[in-house]
């Protein structure tokens, strides 16, 4: 599957730890960040693939499941350790799930806001993929 978990280099310090995502940390460059935030337990977000922008998501705090899929395959990813984002390339549909209280989702994309890049019925995407 076109995903790919990265480990965020990080500096720990007995005041507490940095974690930096720069050009040399991610295999694009950041045209995006977002963030997700005061989401209710019982929320699903996400639901769509991109044609072409790629994403880091990080949860800067608490944690959340990722449930990625290629049209073949599904996989459930859960993210708990803000040093550790999940890299999704093009053309995966995701949904993130699950997230406990006061979790934060940051997103790194490759692209601005372009609404053309989003496929947001699962049918569409398979037909997009040939499936
Ligand atoms: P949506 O893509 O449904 O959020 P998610 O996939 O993270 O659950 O986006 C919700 C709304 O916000 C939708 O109307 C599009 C808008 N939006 C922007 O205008 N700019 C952005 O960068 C993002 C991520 C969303």
């Amino acid at each position: 599957m076109n995903i790919e978990l990265i480990t965020i280099p990080k500096i720990e310090d007995y005041r507490g730890n940095i974690a930096i995502v720069e050009k040399s940390t991610i295999p694009f460059e950041i045209r995006r960040v977002y963030y997700l935030f005061d989401i209710p337990s019982s929320a699903t977000r996400g639901g769509h693939a991109h044609k072409e922008q790629l994403e880091l998501l990080i949860p800067l705090s608490g944690s959340f499941d990722v449930v990625v899929n290629d049209g073949k395959n599904k996989l459930t990813i859960t993210l708990n350790k803000p040093d550790k984002g999940l890299l999704i390339k093009n053309n995966i549909w995701r949904e993130l799930e699950n997230f406990s209280s006061g979790a934060v989702c940051l997103v790194i994309s490759s692209g601005e806001y372009i609404e053309e890049d989003y496929i947001r019925n699962f049918e569409e995407y398979k037909d997009y993929l040939g499936l």
